[in-house]
């Protein structure tokens, strides 16, 4: 019997996103998904100790880590991609609505070294493409709804699902960034769990709801079908829809939104250092008219 895919998962706490490296054991060749740049926004300062650490496991199951893979452009975390592709020589990919997704943002930050095609990334997918990961086949899904660039990779029994459903006790994504669409993450996540009962779903983030006391990020599609708390066999795209907005018009903002978004529709690239090395970040700020006329 050939030995199954290896999957390891790193959960970061600071924002409850868990990266994945998938590493086919005939080839050892591995893919990260989702990988997390720590950040520290108050101090304004990165650093690679958490991609340092899938590297390290890559290391121990000496793989070749020859995908870098974003299952969207994240709203909460920046992405460690460039630094694990000049590390390892991996290609970065993404889903090609990603295009989309700088259409919307590249005006918001008024931002002229960002392309609107996805140029930053080695390759964008399509709904239905196929890659390699070795000898593992990468069925690409296009999941869009919580972004229009959402995507979900299909690889054997697994099924890595990004922001569509979390576990079943705490339900769905968010809906409403710009792009994003209720009506859109509802039909996605119908499609997911239209796969075999038995797929195991890996998911993007867990964020503990009330009554559980510890982290997990790994379910299957027949859990979810009987228990998702919101999008369980038997809602109805119109309930969704409405659940969804009512519950996303109460949400705040990512803490680290701005300097997310910016960051992650370049593949992860920070601006070029200004006169002095530094580098900057910006932030939009929409001022009270009563303020703006006088500051
Ligand atoms: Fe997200």
């Amino acid at each position: 019997m050939t030995e199954p895919m290896r999957i390891s998962a790193f959960f970061d706490e600071t924002s409850h996103t868990v990266s994945y490296l998938v590493v086919d054991p005939a080839t050892r060749a591995a893919a990260i998904i989702d990988a997390v740049l720590d950040y520290d926004h108050r101090a304004g300062r990165a650093d690679v100790t958490s991609a340092g650490r899938i590297l390290a496991v890559a290391e121990q199951l000496s793989a070749r880590v020859e995908w870098v893979l974003e299952t969207h452009v994240h709203a909460d975390h920046l992405t460690a991609a460039p630094w694990l592709k000049a590390k390892t020589g991996a290609k970065t990919g993404i889903g090609a609505e990603v295009a989309q997704v700088q259409k919307i943002f590249r005006p918001v930050f008024d931002l002229a070294d960002v392309s609107l095609d996805g140029a930053e990334f080695d390759r964008l997918f399509a709904d239905g493409d196929h890659f390699a990961i070795g000898g593992l086949d990468v069925e690409v899904l296009h999941t869009p709804g919580h972004t229009p660039a959402c995507v979900s990779y299909r690889i054997g029994d697994a099924v890595f699902v990004g922001d569509t459903v979390f576990m079943p006790d705490y339900g769905a994504a968010r809906a409403d960034f710009p792009g994003g669409s209720a009506r859109a993450l509802y039909r996605s996540i119908r499609r997911l769990l239209a796969l075999p009962p038995e797929t195991r779903m890996f998911l993007c983030h867990d964020y503990k709801p009330p009554g559980r006391d510890h982290f997990v990020w790994e379910t299957t599609v027949a859990a979810q079908r009987a228990e998702n708390v919101q999008v369980h066999d038997g809602v109805s795209e119109e309930e969704f829809v409405a659940m969804r907005h009512k519950r996303d018009a109460e949400l705040a903002a990512p803490e680290l939104l701005l300097p997310s978004i910016q960051v992650n529709i370049r593949a992860g690239r920070f601006p070029r250092a200004e006169s002095q090395g530094a580098r900057f970040l910006r932030i939009p700020v929409k001022l009270a008219p009563e303020l703006d006329a006088v500051v």
